[in-house]
């Protein structure tokens, strides 16, 4: 099975590139900006044909949910027709598109964990171009796995784990929103979820599934962020206040768990609770240090 990873140099993708090691008889080929443009329909297929690709993983996206709103023709380029461009090539070389989507398709107005085939209705642009590129799968990849994931972050790139853990050993005090509920994703736990899918899925068949994955349990950003600096050992106080006291440029939905039972009873994916995987994170980044 040959694999192409593209937004390899991404947070899900340099977690996938690490685990790839251990991925015996599957052959995997990362690729990033500005080797592979998933907006360029010749890249995609000229690497597809000269690897043979079977399998299409996208972890590439345009994911700056603020500055999207003001960006939105790149937004659009990258999240909708980039993927409609993979979708193309998958038809093309007979490939399984595995695709990574957002918990931001959903409004947040829900009390109770959004399951796949709930309605989406985002609210942002980067949320709806998710969502068009989404569309764009459906209408054209014969076989596709979308998988809808929440608040991602790794010891790679940018996100909230590595800035609290900045602003905790500067500040005394920290302000963190309380009333935005979800599930943080190890983004390392994702990427073992897409290899023991990899491990199981059969090159013959077509699939059309949209599946959710998060690591298990519920907090807000404020327990999320009690957590790393309580992890961290970093003294800083957290203080909580109400997303009307921190205004962000993008509307962020006040609810996004998501029901993982679909992914967990077709491919017998395990998942960590979330506190012990940041745990876990926290160690691996001061292992590294
Ligand atoms: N981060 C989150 O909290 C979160 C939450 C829910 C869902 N997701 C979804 O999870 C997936 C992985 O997210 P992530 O956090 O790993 O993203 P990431 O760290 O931002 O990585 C995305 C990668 O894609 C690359 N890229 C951007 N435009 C591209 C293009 N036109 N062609 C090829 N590569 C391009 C980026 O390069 P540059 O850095 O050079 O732009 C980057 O290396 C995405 O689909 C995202 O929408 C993320």
């Amino acid at each position: 099975m040959n694999i192409l990873v593209t937004g390899s140099k991404g947070q899900l993708g340099s977690e996938l590139h690490e685990l790839s090691v251990n991925c015996g008889k599957r052959q995997f080929f990362f690729y990033d900006l500005p080797e592979l443009d998933i907006t360029s329909h010749e890249l995609v297929d000229s690497l597809c044909r000269e690897h043979g690709i079977n399998v299409i993983v996208n972890c590439a996206a345009y994911t700056a949910v603020d500055k999207a709103e003001t960006d939105a023709d790149t937004a659009y380029r990258v999240n909708r027709d980039g993927s409609a461009v993979l979708a193309e090539c998958a038809k093309e070389h007979n490939a399984l598109l595995i695709h990574i989507s957002t918990d931001y398709v959903f409004n947040g107005e829900s009390w109770t964990p959004y399951r796949e085939k709930d309605p989406a209705s985002p609210r942002g642009v980067y949320g709806k171009s998710k969502w068009e590129g989404e569309k764009r799968i459906h209408q054209i990849a014969p076989s596709y796995m979308i998988i809808r994931t929440s608040w991602l972050y790794s010891a790679y790139g940018a996100n909230f784990v590595k800035t609290m853990l900045r602003l905790g050993a500067e500040r005394d005090t920290l302000n963190v929103v309380n009333d935005q509920i979800g599930t943080p994703t190890y983004a390392g736990d994702l990427a073992a979820a897409v290899v023991t899918i990899l491990e199981h899925v059969d090159p013959d068949k077509l699939y059309k599934e949209t599946y959710h994955y998060s690591n298990e349990g519920v907090c807000s950003w404020y327990d999320f962020a009690v957590a790393i600096m309580d992890l961290a050992g970093l003294s800083c106080r957290v203080v909580p206040v109400a997303s009307a006291h921190y205004p962000q440029i993008a509307p962020r939905p006040g609810f996004s768990v998501l029901d993982k039972s679909a992914i967990k009873q077709d491919w017998g994916v395990e998942i960590p609770y979330w506190r012990d995987s940041l745990a876990s994170l926290l160690e691996k980044i001061q292992t590294r240090a």
